[in-house]
């Protein structure tokens, strides 16, 4: 149980928060370069600040505040320039680094040229994401996560804001055990006319969490499974402070995804799921698909605005939205199935107090010799598959991708490699 104050302390993510701060020394999604292929502009809030993500002449991005600092009008509408943009109202024009650099009716009264008068962020592409930090400088380097980098890989990006604050989903991540009730005993429930029993559903015997570089490791052991499972043995990682790395795949093939959870404000969450498919051996990723990463919105909701509970990404939205726009966790009994949900919490905690001691948090990254292909712990044969990929797909929110059916394509063993 937490006071309020340590509630407060732990969710507020706006300017001048604290844990704000800490969420500002990571770099942050904040569109898949697929949104941006027929814009000059795109609003983005994040971390309580309105902004306009801008793709100038030159084919950089940027983004800068959303109010011009003359007097106010968005750049939303603003005409981009070969270095920068410009505030269509005046004509006022910026650089990447918020530096006023035309004032074109002040000729020679113009104080304020050269002067970085507006907030202003770097953009960062990789693997058809659009990063940004709104941390102190110098930016440490974009994490290289393998995923975004692999060859061979088909991608797509998913995007819903979910109305609750970013720590709830993050708590859901430390938490193995939701998913044998949330994912297992409510589907069959929810069809128990029907006789349907799932095999996410399995009782948990024992969860544990590990430290690493980027993070922490969860592991599970289901009842009845052997220690030396990868389950046990590897689990998978939330990667610090606001991703969960989930997939599955051995050998050649490998189905991973991020869920990155960025803060909109204290009570709205910019979900992302960031999948990569790297085909099974004897295949190779389509042509029209190489080097893309192409967006979707997915529909969790059914007509009638209820959560879509036969989808497992609307089953983790609708739990932690009935937690509250900020969960009160004033009012919490947090039992042995929350070890993980703790392990996290403390290190919210610490790592604040490193970045309030002038360190580096966790995972932060200068060097570039560590930069490179950072292969992510991931368990392989896990079970989501046992009906097949193009049923496990039905379930989850990349069913509304518009490669779909590629990627069914591409996983689903032909009727004679069945036979085989
Ligand atoms: S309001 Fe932007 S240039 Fe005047
Ligand atoms: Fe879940």
């Amino acid at each position: 149980m937490m006071t309020q104050e340590q509630n407060e302390l732990m969710t507020r993510v706006g300017p001048g928060a604290r844990m704000g701060a800490l969420l500002r020394r990571y770099w942050h999604p904040v569109a898949a370069l697929d949104e941006m292929k027929d814009k000059w502009t795109h609003r983005v809030r994040i971390l309580g600040e309105d902004l306009v993500l801008y793709r100038d002449r030159s084919g950089k991005f940027g983004l800068i505040e959303e109010s011009c600092p003359h007097r106010r009008a968005s750049f939303f509408h603003g005409i981009p320039t070969e270095n920068g943009i410009r505030c269509m109202y005046h004509g006022w024009e910026f650089d990447g680094s918020g530096a006023c650099t035309q004032q074109p009716f002040e000729k020679g009264r113009n104080a304020l040229l050269g002067k970085k008068i507006a907030d202003a962020y770097p953009v960062e592409e990789l693997g058809g994401m659009l990063f940004a930090y709104l941390g102190p400088l110098p930016a440490p380097l974009l994490p290289r996560y393998a995923e975004y980098t692999w060859t061979n890989a088909v991608r797509t990006i998913g995007k819903f804001v979910i109305p609750c604050n970013w720590l709830q989903c993050m708590e859901n991540s430390a938490d193995p055990v939701h998913t044998e009730w949330l994912h297992g005993h409510l589907h069959q429930f929810r069809h128990e006319k029907e006789g349907v029993s799932t095999a996410i559903a399995r009782a948990h015997d024992r969860i544990a969490f590990d430290e690493f570089e980027f993070g922490l490791i969860k592991r599970r052991l289901y009842v009845g499974q052997s220690e030396t499972s990868e389950d046990w043995t590897v689990g998978h990682p939330i990667v610090f402070p606001n991703t969960l790395l989930v997939g599955s795949g051995g050998g050649m093939w490998k189905a991973h995804t991020f869920q990155i959870r960025v803060p909109v404000d204290d009570t709205h969450t910019a979900h992302y799921w960031y999948s990569a498919y790297v085909p099974p051996e004897g295949k190779t990723a389509p042509e029209h698909l190489r080097g893309r990463a192409p967006y979707y919105e997915p529909k969790l909701r059914t007509p009638d605005g209820e959560w879509n509970l036969e989808m497992i990404d609307a089953q983790d939205i609708m739990a932690w939205v009935t937690q509250g726009p900020i969960a009160d966790r004033t009012r919490e009994n947090l039992a042995a199935s929350d070890t993980g949900v703790v392990a996290f919490r403390r290190m919210l905690t610490r790592e604040l107090e490193k970045i309030e001691r002038g360190e580096d948090p966790i995972g932060v990254l200068r060097d570039p010799a560590r930069n490179r292909n950072i292969e992510l712990p991931m368990e392989k044969g896990k079970s989501m598959y046992s009906d097949g990929f193009a049923s496990y797909l039905e379930r989850m929110a990349v069913r509304h991708s518009p490669i779909r059916d590629d990627l069914v394509d591409l996983f689903t063993p032909r009727a004679k490699e069945a036979a085989e």
